[in-house]
């Protein structure tokens, strides 16, 4: 049956390299000349995956084990130094709470700022202001500048606005581990509400075992950019939790 389902997000053979310079002008030099040195780092090495509509998966591993650069790559903030990176469908993403706000416009007008990145029409995103301006609860700060709002205030907006964007693939990365015991509970009851959507992908990573446990039926466990487990997720879990 699963195996049904179209196909929203293909990695095939993906690698992702940076280079590590000396120093800045190393750096800069290097933009034009292949000779000067400079290490690897393999952030992510030959990865292969499917992931279909409906699916609903954890990326687990340690820091550094390039669960964002992936996530970035679906995103298309980031690109593959080799390999191919498929998606289709429209992407809510919440990246490590950078979520593409503008410091100097209020709450408000970064909800169209951000939703017109999304693709939104301004129609969409007035019928959607309400429902984020009340999920993200922030009070009269809604029409003050971003640059005056606590980073929980900032974190709630922006999962506010990731969440209800009625995306095709939904992307949290370790964005549920921030804000007050009683706005995680909203967000986490609000991700359920979505994933009852029967056509709704979710990609998710985060800190905690329970959380992934929670909300995802597969888990992919990486090391060093590495696939090394992919799966059940309490398998997954158990994997990972032995390598520790
Ligand atoms: N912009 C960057 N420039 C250089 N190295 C990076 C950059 N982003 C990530 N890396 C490196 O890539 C590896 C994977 O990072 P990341 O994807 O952030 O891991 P994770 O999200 O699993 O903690 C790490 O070694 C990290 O230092
Ligand atoms: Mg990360």
């Amino acid at each position: 049956m699963e195996n049904e389902k179209e196909v929203v997000v293909r990695f095939d053979h993906v690698t992702k390299e940076y280079r590590l310079y000396k120093s800045e002008k190393a750096r800069f030099r290097g933009l034009f000349n292949k000779n000067v040195p400079h290490k690897i780092n393999k952030a992510v090495n030959d990865l292969s995956f499917e992931i279909r509509r409906g699916d609903a998966v954890s990326l687990i591993g340690r820091n550094g084990a390039g669960k964002s650069t992936i996530l970035k790559m679906i995103t298309g903030v980031t690109f593959p130094t080799s390999g191919d990176v498929e998606v289709n469908g429209t992407i809510s993403a919440l990246l490590e709470l950078r979520a593409g706000f503008d410091a100097n416009f209020t709450g408000r007008e970064n909800i169209y700022l951000k939703c017109e990145l999304m693709g939104l029409t301004q129609d969409e995103i007035k019928a959607l202001e309400p429902e984020i301006i009340e999920f993200a609860d922030v009070g009269e700060y809604i029409d003050q500048p971003l640059k005056t709002y606590s980073s929980g205030m900032k974190a709630r907006l922006g999962f506010a606005i990731c969440v209800n964007v009625n995306p095709d693939i939904l992307i949290i990365d370790e964005a549920l581990s921030v804000g007050d015991k009683r706005f995680r509970k909203k967000c986490t009851q609000k991700v359920h509400e979505i994933m009852s959507r029967e056509d709704v992908t979710l990609l998710f990573v985060t800190h905690s075992l329970d959380a992934a446990q929670d909300f995802c039926k597969r888990g992919i466990v990486l090391e060093k950019g590495v696939k090394l487990f992919d799966g059940d997720i309490e398998e997954a879990i158990e994997f990972y939790n032995a390598r520790e």
